[in-house]
């Protein structure tokens, strides 16, 4: 029915500081769409229910966030590659069968981000080394090793984390330990904080970026703040810096995209938008 106003929204828990709502309201007001985009706070044990019913009230389609992006690729009808690459699902489509078409536009996020912020970058200029090995990672190990990355070295707190990561993804990976992170730096093109380190009420970064080389292009998921310790530190060292944000805001379009038929850009009033 064309009359029907398109419902998208986010569930997650807790979902009240989201920016999701904030961004996607910017393209639907940008472009004089019809839609809305709600902010759902969802319970695990409600997760399967909520998803069942939604498609029946008008909802075309849901981000999905913490805790629910493992648990919503399992309920998911059909999975896009890229999704059960990651093992999470961070957007679902509502078909008109009422089946559940799960994606993750995490790493498509992350790359979408360093080519429009750091020009010329690829993926393929040389190592990367990657702090970090949680869902975030995932995402990035698997849009960078797509992207043509020759190495990835990875370093985690937990190690096991990290060679369980080589064990999937294979020899393109290459396991540091933590107490030594700093040394996988050296000759590394990209680098990439995928730890809460240096977030808003976490633990600072305090890791030494001595080996750091001006060639490497520096990014961090982490958003809040916008120029974390880590990024200033890389900035210190003569690298180019990106910052986190724009993951999130590359991240939304191809799921806009879908629901709402306009394929959004993401600019500096996007960003001015949600901040
Ligand atoms: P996400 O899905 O956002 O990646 P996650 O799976 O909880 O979240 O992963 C958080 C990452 O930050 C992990 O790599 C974690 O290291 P552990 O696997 O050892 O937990 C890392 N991290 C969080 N706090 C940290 C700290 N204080 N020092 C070092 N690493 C930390």
């Amino acid at each position: 029915m064309t009359d029907k106003i398109p419902l998208a929204g986010v569930i997650g828990s807790p979902v009240a500081h989201s920016l999701s709502p904030r961004l996607h309201g910017h393209w639907l007001a940008t472009y004089g769409l019809k839609g809305h985009y709600i902010p759902m706070d969802v319970a695990p044990e409600d997760l399967e229910q909520v998803l069942r019913t939604l498609p029946r009230m008008g909802f075309v389609g849901v981000n999905v966030t913490i805790p629910h992006k493992e648990a919503a690729l399992a309920l998911a009808d059909l999975v896009t590659d890229r999704a059960a690459l990651i093992g999470a699902a961070n957007t679902l489509i509502f078909n008109e069968d009422g089946r559940i078409h799960a994606d993750c536009t995490d790493g498509y996020g992350f790359i979408a981000n360093m080519r429009q912020n750091a020009s010329g970058w690829s993926a393929a200029d040389g190592p990367a080394a990657i702090l970090g090995a949680g869902g975030a990672a995932r995402a990035v190990i698997s849009a960078m090793l797509d992207a043509g990355a020759p190495e990835i070295r990875i370093a985690n707190r937990t190690r096991a984390r990290a060679d369980a990561l080589r064990a999937e993804f294979g020899p393109r990976l290459v396991v540091h330990d933590w107490g030594m992170a700093g040394l996988m730096f050296e000759g590394a093109r990209t680098v990439v904080n995928t730890t809460s380190l240096g977030m808003v009420g976490k633990t600072e970064f305090t890791l030494s970026l001595d080996r750091l080389e001006p060639e490497a292009v520096a990014t961090d998921i982490v958003y809040a703040p916008l120029r974390t310790g880590f990024l200033q530190a890389a900035e210190a060292r003569g690298c180019r810096t990106v910052d986190g944000l724009g993951m999130l805001l590359h991240q939304a379009a191809p799921g806009f995209e879908r629901w709402f038929g306009q394929r959004p850009v993401v600019d500096q009033a996007l960003r001015d938008a949600v901040l």
